[in-house]
């Protein structure tokens, strides 16, 4: 594969069932990601863009192909080798936030740096950091529960950020948030993109578009067509 890039997959696929109930997810896909591209795969609902990201960042195996970051197969990584890479070089964000309820947002931000493996002193001054720099310094020691869902999904992103990871992967970041707080999380998505984040959100919300320096589109497993912002 090829060192400079990022993210690379070959022949990825994902099927479930098998005869009559067979679902191919994800479908032959060959996709390269270079370091510092804000990618956005888009296709409605069921077309495979969560299997994609999971098989992507190793939450879940293909039934075929490859999948390589930064130089390194990670289809074929042990359980714990794909432990370690998440944690280490990946930063996930979910449609649904998934903060831990009893932990204020710094908390949230500085469990995920000290999991990663920094000293206390430094995770807490690296989520002291990120949170200010989604713009919630304010409300640092509020819970979830006390904050929008704009302003979660910002803390999420600011979790996924704790470990300097060299993609950010979101699925439907946008997907259960008003529109006031859909720019929120676009504008900030922007700023990532402009600091030289690589990114690769999947949705099926057109306005994401407006982040990415490529657009795929993805119908029923595999990518329709590609477009270069050029930006
Ligand atoms: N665990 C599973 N078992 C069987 N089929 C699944 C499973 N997960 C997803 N699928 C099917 O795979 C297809 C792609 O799903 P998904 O990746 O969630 O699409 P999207 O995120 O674009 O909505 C759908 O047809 C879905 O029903
Ligand atoms: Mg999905």
């Amino acid at each position: 594969m090829t060192a400079a890039m990022l993210l690379q997959a070959r022949g990825l696929s994902r099927r479930y069932g098998s005869d009559d109930t067979l679902v191919r997810a994800v479908d032959d896909i060959d996709l390269d990601v270079p370091a510092g591209q804000a990618l956005a795969v888009m296709g409605p609902s069921g077309c495979g863009k969560s299997t994609l990201l999971q098989l992507l960042g190793g939450l879940q195996r293909p039934t075929g192909g490859e999948v390589w970051l930064g130089g390194r197969r990670v289809d074929t990584m042990s359980e714990r080798a794909l432990a370690k890479l998440r944690r280490d070089r990946i930063g996930f964000v979910f449609q649904d936030f998934h903060l831990m309820d009893e932990l204020s947002a710094v908390e949230n931000v500085e469990l995920a740096a000290l999991l990663a493996g920094q000293p206390p002193r430094r995770a807490r001054r690296r989520a002291t950091y990120l949170l200010d720099r989604v713009g919630l310094a304010d409300r640092a020691r509020h819970l979830p529960s006390e904050l929008s869902g704009g302003q979660r999904q910002r803390v999420a992103i600011a979790r996924a950020l704790s470990n300097e990871p060299d993609v950010v992967l979101a699925d439907e970041p946008t997907g259960n948030l008003d529109t006031a707080a859909t720019h929120e999380v676009l504008r900030l998505f922007d700023e990532l993109r402009a600091a030289g984040q690589t990114l690769v959100v999947v949705t099926h919300d057109a306005r994401i578009a407006a982040v990415a320096d490529r657009v795929i589109s993805m119908r029923d497993g595999a990518f329709a067509d590609s477009l270069h912002v050029g930006r």
